[in-house]
C-alpha cells in the first residue's frame, strides 16, 4: 500500500466542478448552475497511461484542465506527487505547470499562426529556464523534431503550412521540450485521418517508453483509449461509472454504458 503511495504522480480527490450557465434571454432567469464533474478521484502512476473514455460532453476535458491547472475546481482537490497544488509556493506551482504539459485536438488551433514552428518550440524553452543561448535551444529543438519524426525543415514553416499529423508532431515535440512528467493528451487522434492517428498514438507509445512518462489520454473512442491505457476510467454525465484494467473494461465491462460505447466504437 505504501509503495502505491508513493508513486502517485497526480491524484485528483473528490473534483466537482460547477459552471455558472446564463439562462436562456426569453425565459427570464438569470443564472444557473450546470455540474459538469461530480466528485472525480483517481490517481495517475509513474510511466503509466490513464484513459478517460465518454460520450461528448461527460466531462472528460474538464476533468484533464482541473488536474493540469488550466481550471480550478469547485469543490476537491489535486495533489501533484502528494502536494496540494492549492499550498505550492509560486516556485513549485510553476514546477508542477511545467511538468505536466496538454496535447490537444486541434494543434494548429493550439499554436498561434504568426509563429514559425522553431519559434513555437523555442518560447517553452526561453521561459522554462532550460537552456543557457539560443544555441543550446537549437541544439535541442532539432533533436526533439527529429525524435517525432519530423523533417527539419519544418522549424521555417507555419502552422498553416503543415499537414494536422505534422502539426501534432509539433505539439508533441513541444510539450516534450519543457521535460515533462505527465502530458495530458485531450482527443489527441480524432481531428486527424485513420491512417495519422495510428502513427501519432504509436509515436506516444514509444516516447513513454523512452522518457518514462505518464499519459492522461482523453478520447471519445473506446478503442483508442484502450489501445493506449493501463487503466481506465469511464465517465458518463459527470460521474465515473466503471473503472478497472482497460483489457478487463473491454471484455467484462459492468455497465450498459460502456457496453454501448464499445459497440459504437466496433460499428465505426
Ligand atoms: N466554460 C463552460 N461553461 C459552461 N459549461 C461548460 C463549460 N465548459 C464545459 N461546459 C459543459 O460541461 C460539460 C462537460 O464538458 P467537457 O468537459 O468539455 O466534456 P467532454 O470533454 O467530455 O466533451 C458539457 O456539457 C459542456 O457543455
Ligand atoms: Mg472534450
Amino acid at each position: 500500500m505504501k509503495e502505491k503511495m508513493k508513486s502517485n504522480i497526480i491524484s485528483a480527490v473528490n473534483i466537482r466542478k460547477e459552471y455558472i450557465v446564463k439562462k436562456h434571454f426569453i425565459t427570464g432567469k438569470t443564472k444557473e448552475k450546470y455540474v459538469a464533474v461530480k466528485g472525480a478521484t483517481f490517481h495517475l502512476k509513474e510511466g503509466e497511461t490513464l484513459g478517460i473514455v465518454g460520450e461528448s460532453g461527460s466531462g472528460k476535458s474538464t476533468i484533464g484542465e482541473i488536474v493540469g491547472g488550466l481550471q480550478k475546481p469547485t469543490y476537491g482537490h489535486v495533489l501533484y506527487y502528494g502536494k496540494n497544488i492549492k499550498d505550492m509556493s509560486i516556485g513549485e506551482y510553476e514546477n508542477y505547470r511545467k511538468k505536466v504539459q496538454f496535447i490537444f485536438q486541434d494543434p494548429k488551433g493550439s499554436m498561434d499562426p504568426n509563429y514559425k514552428i522553431s519559434d513555437i518550440l523555442y518560447m517553452p524553452l526561453a521561459t522554462a529556464n532550460i537552456v543557457k543561448n539560443k544555441k543550446e535551444a537549437e541544439k535541442l529543438i532539432d533533436e526533439m523534431l527529429l525524435r517525432v519524426g519530423l523533417d527539419l525543415k519544418v522549424k521555417n514553416k507555419y502552422p498553416g503550412e503543415i499537414s494536422g499529423g505534422q502539426c501534432q508532431r509539433a505539439a508533441i515535440a513541444r510539450a516534450l521540450l519543457v521535460r515533462p512528467k505527465v502530458i495530458i493528451c485531450d482527443e489527441p487522434i480524432s481531428a486527424l485521418d485513420l491512417s495519422i492517428q495510428a502513427q501519432i498514438v504509436n509515436l506516444l507509445k514509444e516516447l513513454q517508453k523512452k522518457l518514462n512518462i505518464s499519459y492522461i489520454f482523453i478520447s471519445h473512442d473506446i478503442g483508442a483509449v484502450n489501445y493506449m491505457s493501463d487503466r481506465i476510467l469511464v465517465l458518463n454525465n459527470g460521474n465515473i461509472v466503471e473503472r478497472g484494467k482497460a483489457k478487463e473494461v473491454l471484455l467484462n465491462p459492468k455497465q450498459s454504458y460502456t457496453k454501448k460505447l464499445i459497440e459504437s466504437a466496433f460499428i465505426r
